[in-house]
């Protein structure tokens, strides 16, 4: 009980002190502040937000199975698949393919994702459904004569999008590990396109807000518009979405597998959309996709074993680096979110994010140093500059020296069956709703996965991570990536299935998150619901939701020159199980979105 409230103690403190941030120059001649978008954020003791937690949701109990998505739809799609025998694998190829119909502002199968699985037996498994760069793309495809990006090519429109791995990935993860046909998993996707699903308020506020950009990229297509008449006219809660096209695609895939998108007449619908945009997608590209079964990155955290994506993610090499650093320090001694453990955690995410940098791309392009990455001496080594009097200046910072080197819409799900299989999935256009494109006749968005890519060395691109050679554009090359589907075991058992959606602050909430229950002993709701930040070497500032540090260590942090800036948003979007010590399973879905958990 002592320990897992350890983290409110600071909070207690905290909430009694108001004292106005002043900007302060650190050792290193930085200036520490806190921000509300350009202006100075001044604390304020009276503000609603300033406890640990976005909200006080109750985590999900059940002992057979659980189900935890960004969509209450898609959860339940995987809940009937688990109760009518399937396993975790069936539910999870059902709940991306209904994420399809019912998220279109991530869930996909014009995108592409990551899945890693952990049998009942303990056998670990990732699979690569990342999508590609065309066959036709080029390193200096979005830039113009003189070399200069040309703003929004690789983030809208025709020319963003690489070639789909979704349906390849569901097909391969179906094909080794499904126990119920393939017409059974599709089923319920088909039939939420067909008969319509009732939008939730934030789903018709999303479509509203891509209205315009809608008409304006797909001109005389009707997709996603409440009225085809009157084109002005705004979706509401509990408006019907019913998708006929969509459901003739999922169709042909029932019928014909991976097939069914990749060559006929989904490909052919596909490569027509291209040709009318100017995009570069040929039916070659689409003929020559297939998902890659990789070896899962493994790796030690005191009694836990880290499962997780390894390259073409940097999600899972970013993710072990952060937690053998900070397991250098006792986090848990210190306290949830207490000056010493925020400035560990940020100093640790300002090197591992150069390192992303650095050496992360493709492996099937280059040779990535992951065991030295991830090695306990290199860690080591990337705290000798460290101080806790001041922030470490970005600029000074670059990625670590190995020998032999030179150089927020995603949706993630969880579920857990009542074996114990475990997958953990996070799948994206990358951008909400993507290239904004939908392909006629089919009924989908494509993804703007090209601007994962680092377009130009040195240039930020949406999530502002800047990048370099090992990124860089090549014909058949898959784009790096934040994602962290993750699973964790304790003492050999299935313990923790985690990940989120946030392009670049995915790595750091899921690091939060798994800190947060196993360091600072919250239950997995309370790990998803706590208040988060962010910080990713550059731009040199942490991001933070209102309320995620106390008065006093704001002003510890501040006094040392870190640049604090408070978000109008949230960070994170988590869908996580934990295995409790009685065996129940808790699912936890955020309580910032419609993310929802169903277990039974
Ligand atoms: N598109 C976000 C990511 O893959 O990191």
């Amino acid at each position: 009980m002592k320990k897992l409230y350890q983290y409110a103690a600071c909070l207690l403190i905290g909430g009694l002190v108001a004292t106005a941030c002043k900007t302060t120059k650190s050792p290193s001649g930085q200036a520490g502040g806190v921000r509300q978008g350009q202006g100075v954020y001044q604390y304020r003791e009276e503000d609603p937000l300033t406890k640990p937690f976005y909200s006080d949701r109750k985590g999900v109990i059940g002992r057979n199975g659980m189900v935890a998505s960004a969509h209450p739809e898609a959860s339940q799609v995987g809940l009937t698949i688990l109760q009518a025998g399937g396993n975790a694998v069936d539910a999870a190829v059902a709940v991306q393919f209904a994420l399809a119909v019912v998220y279109p502002n991530a869930g996909n199968v014009g995108g592409g994702g990551f899945m890693v699985y952990r049998d009942r037996s303990g056998k670990a498994y990732s699979l690569d459904y990342r999508e590609k760069a065309p066959g036709r793309s080029t390193a200096n495809m979005y830039l113009d004569s003189a070399g200069n990006v040309r703003p929004g090519l690789s983030t809208s429109g025709h020319l963003a999008s690489g070639v789909p791995g979704s349906v390849d990935g569901m097909v391969e993860a179906h094909k080794r590990f499904g126990k119920l046909t393939w017409a059974q998993v599709l089923q319920p996707a088909i039939d939420l396109a067909t008969n319509g699903y009732a939008l939730t308020e934030r789903d018709a506020t999303g479509l509203n807000r891509i209205r315009k950009e809608l008409q304006t990229i797909n001109p005389g297509k009707a997709y996603f518009l409440k009225s085809t008449t009157d084109t002005s006219s705004r979706w509401k809660q509990g408006d019907k979405l019913v998708q006929a096209d969509l459901a003739r695609t999922l169709q042909r895939i029932q019928q014909q597998g991976r097939a069914g998108f990749y060559e006929g007449e989904t490909a052919r619908l596909l490569t027509d959309e291209m040709k009318r945009g100017g995009g570069i997608i040929s039916e070659e590209d689409l003929k020559n996709y297939h998902a890659v079964w990789r070896d899962p990155l493994q790796a030690t955290y005191k009694e836990y074993n880290v499962i997780t994506m390894p390259p073409t993610s940097s999600g899972g090499v970013a993710l072990i680096q952060l937690m053998r650093l900070s397991e250098q320090y006792p986090l848990r001694r210190w306290g949830w979110n207490r000056d010493s453990t925020v400035q560990v955690m940020i100093e640790a995410e300002r090197r591992v994010y150069a390192d992303r940098a650095k050496f992360l791309g493709d492996p099937d392009f280059l040779k990535i140093p992951v065991a030295q990455l991830i090695d306990p001496a290199y860690l080591r080594s990337r705290w000798q500059d460290f101080s806790f009097a001041h922030a470490t200046d970005s600029r000074n910072v670059r990625g670590g020296t190995l020998p032999g080197y030179e150089s927020l819409e995603t949706t993630h799900f969880s579920i857990v069956d009542k074996e114990g299989n475990a997958v953990s999935i996070t799948t994206t256009l990358n951008g909400g709703y993507g290239s904004r494109v939908v392909i006629g006749g089919a009924g989908f968005f494509m993804n703007n996965e090209m601007d994962d890519f680092s377009v130009k060395p040195g240039v930020p691109n949406m999530f502002g991570l800047t990048g370099n050679q090992a990124n860089a554009i090549a014909p058949n090359k898959r784009m790096l990536s934040s994602m962290t589907p993750t699973i964790l075991e304790k003492d050999g058992k299935l313990f923790m299935v985690v990940g989120t959606p946030g392009g670049s602050t995915i790595i750091t909430s899921v690091y939060q998150t798994i800190l947060n229950v196993i360091e600072h002993g919250m239950t997995m709701q309370q790990s998803v619901n706590a208040l988060k930040f962010h910080h990713q070497w550059l731009p040199d500032k942490t991001i933070f939701e209102q309320g995620a540090f106390t008065e006093p260590t704001t002003q510890t942090l501040i006094s040392r020159g870190y640049i604090l800036e408070r978000l109008t948003n949230t960070l994170g979007r988590m869908d996580c199980v934990l295995v409790r010590p009685d065996g129940s399973y808790e699912g936890a879905s955020d309580p910032r979105a419609d993310n929802t958990a169903r277990g039974y």
